[in-house]
């Protein structure tokens, strides 16, 4: 995860976790660490369940700790910035309507449109948002919007913390 490879390469001890792991989880002591950063993608308006159930969990935990949420998207790739500006702040709204604990800030990471990995009706429901969003509608390739520089950023910013 590149995240993680850029902290660790600044010399930051990183663990990787797998949320949707319930071995992983299980054996995870949130107190052995100084920060914490989450992370998910946007399936239909809402992040894994997986991730927002340990979140919720751990609440407790979780807000005694220097965190970080960063969300991977595809709204954040839309071209229209009116467009881009209210399709993140619902998101925001969404992401912080299945948390219990709170994120001063959430990263918005443009995500992929791997239209290849989709089922036929996915297909089209993602071309249709593709196309209202201004982004790539050819469903025979797949697209990757990720902005790699804001990703090196956002880990140096963590790594300040
Ligand atoms: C079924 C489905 C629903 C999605 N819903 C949204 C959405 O509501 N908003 C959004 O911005 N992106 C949405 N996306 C785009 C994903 O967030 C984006 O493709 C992301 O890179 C997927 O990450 P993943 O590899 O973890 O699935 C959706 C993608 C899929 C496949």
């Amino acid at each position: 995860m590149r995240i993680a490879d850029e902290m660790a390469a600044g010399g930051v001890d990183v663990d990787v976790i797998n949320a949707a792991s319930s071995d992983a989880t299980g054996e995870l002591c949130i107190d052995n660490y100084e920060q914490l950063v989450f992370g998910a993608s946007m399936h239909a308006g809402g992040i894994e369940k997986e991730m927002a159930a340990y979140i919720n969990r751990h609440q407790g935990k979780i807000e005694t700790k220097t965190r970080s949420f960063f969300l991977v998207l595809l709204s954040a790739a839309t071209t229209d910035p009116i467009l881009r500006r209210k399709w993140l702040a619902d998101a925001r709204e969404k992401v912080a309507g299945q948390l219990r604990v709170s994120f001063n800030n959430v990263e918005m990471i443009a995500g992929a449109l791997m239209y290849s990995k989709y089922s036929l009706p996915k297909k089209w429901l993602m071309k249709n948002i593709a196309e209202k969003a201004g982004e790539d509608t050819d469903i025979t390739r797949d697209y990757e919007y990720t902005d790699w520089d804001q990703v090196r950023r956002y880990a140096r910013k963590l790594m300040r913390n």
